[in-house]
């Protein structure tokens, strides 16, 4: 937290994050985003970027409900018109299952997705082999 603050100062010579309200909050990501939720706050900007939920093949379904849960307490403070980014580095979770995951959690709740991109590794992580490839991430919007 002490490194993301003095990162958060490094940049402040940029307007736009000079501008930007911010808070740092300490805690369960599940727990802090329904209290959130219940005191009706709102986030243009909604990242989700939890560690790998399946280390293992028999962890993968609950891996899967756990990163819809996510992304349901996720909608829940996104403002219309918001940005969602969810991130899943579990290598037991494909891609196709988890962006299927994300966006039927969504749609579940009223706020169905309309996809921006979807990445995964960047050039500076190199996918050698097939099962290398476990980064994941949506960047979608709802209204
Ligand atoms: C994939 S990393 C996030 C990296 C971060 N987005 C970045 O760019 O530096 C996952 C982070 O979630 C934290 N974490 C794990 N479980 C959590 C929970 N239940 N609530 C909040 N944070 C959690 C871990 O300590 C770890 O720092």
């Amino acid at each position: 937290m002490d490194a993301a603050a003095r990162n958060f100062d490094l940049n402040l010579g940029h307007p736009a994050v000079a501008a930007t309200r911010h808070e740092q909050i300490v805690g369960n990501a599940f727990d802090e985003l329904a209290r959130l939720n219940a005191e009706g706050r709102g986030f243009d900007m909604v990242i989700l970027d939890p560690p790998a939920f399946a280390k293992t093949q028999a962890e993968t379904a609950g891996a899967l409900a756990a990163y819809a849960r996510l992304t349901r307490l996720g909608v829940s403070v996104l403002r219309p018109g918001g940005v969602l980014v969810q991130a899943s580095c579990s290598s037991r979770v494909d891609a196709d299952a988890f962006f299927q995951a994300v966006n039927r959690a969504a749609a579940g709740v009223g706020r169905p997705l309309r996809e921006i991109e979807r990445t995964g590794h960047a050039l500076d992580h190199p996918v050698r082999f097939r099962e290398g490839a476990y980064l994941k991430c949506l960047f979608a919007t709802a209204e």
